[in-house]
């Protein structure tokens, strides 16, 4: 099992502290961000990984993380996104690392309270296809800004992306498990109305195939790209809790 980080965008969220510095190399607490979804794959049991980045300061990722040592890797791969094209597209420069495997991909800009390792199992296990993660949310505000499942009879029937009437209760989060089939998907897929091909697109073709599986995590799950008050959010609970537990730990 590979591993694929999309730690790209222009971050106009952050603006203007992404103007300095690519979103993914801002401070969370007393890391760069991009340590905290590399320790959640290496917590996976995920070994060869590759980050995916784009637009400035890209170089500004070998130079932090090097052949990936410091965390053990066994190869930490890079690859560039000329311009921004959605993270669908990002993942198209991932196939050759990938070479026919199953992989996990994380958005660099997501950190969980809990370890994944649970879940890369079950993915494991499953005979095919995909599977996501889902949290549960208390405000069905913030769910207008994220992926929301349609759920029906304990299957996901479909996902509307930054839903201005929230069909569920769960957020899609950033980090999803593919066989090698996904990169036919990508090819398929048309820009949205943003001009980006949309994970979420993807994710629904897997749905319709009858091929996507899924758990719902318990624990903390912060996007710190979001916006900058989550981002401040994230960092304050990294700083209070910490990250990447196992689940006995989590939740005290
Ligand atoms: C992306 C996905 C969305 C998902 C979110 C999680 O949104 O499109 O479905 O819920 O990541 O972080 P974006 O951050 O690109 O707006």
């Amino acid at each position: 099992m590979k591993g694929v980080i999309l730690a790209g965008g222009s971050g106009t969220r952050l603006h203007p502290m992404t103007r300095i510095t690519n979103k993914h190399l801002l401070p969370v607490y007393d890391k760069p961000m991009i340590y905290y979804p590399i320790e959640t794959l290496v917590l996976a049991g995920i070994q060869e990984i590759m980050v995916v980045t784009g637009g400035n300061h890209a170089g500004e990722f070998l130079r932090l993380l090097g052949d990936g040592g410091e965390f053990g890797l066994k190869q930490l791969s890079y690859s560039y996104q000329e311009r921004p094209g959605g993270i669908a597209e990002a993942l198209r420069l991932a196939e050759n690392f990938v070479d026919g495997d199953r992989f996990a991909v994380m958005l660099g800009d997501n950190l969980l309270e809990e370890t994944i390792a649970p879940y890369v199992e079950n993915f494991e296990r499953q005979e095919r296809g995909a599977r996501l993660l889902l949290k549960e949310m208390d405000d069905p505000a913030h769910l207008t800004h994220l992926g929301v499942p349609i759920m029906d009879n304990g299957r996901i029937r479909f996902i509307r992306e930054k839903p201005s009437a929230p069909p569920s209760p769960y957020a899609v989060i950033g980090v999803y498990m593919y066989d090698a089939g996904v990169f036919d998907i990508v090819r398929s897929l048309q820009p949205s109305a943003r001009g980006e091909l949309e994970i979420t697109d993807v994710n629904n073709a897997y749905i319709d195939r009858g091929a996507m599986e899924f758990d719902v995590i318990s624990g903390f799950w912060g996007d710190a790209g979001e916006s900058i008050d989550v981002y401040y959010q994230v960092i304050d609970f990294v700083r209070a809790h910490g990250v990447n537990k196992a689940p006995a730990l989590a939740g005290r």
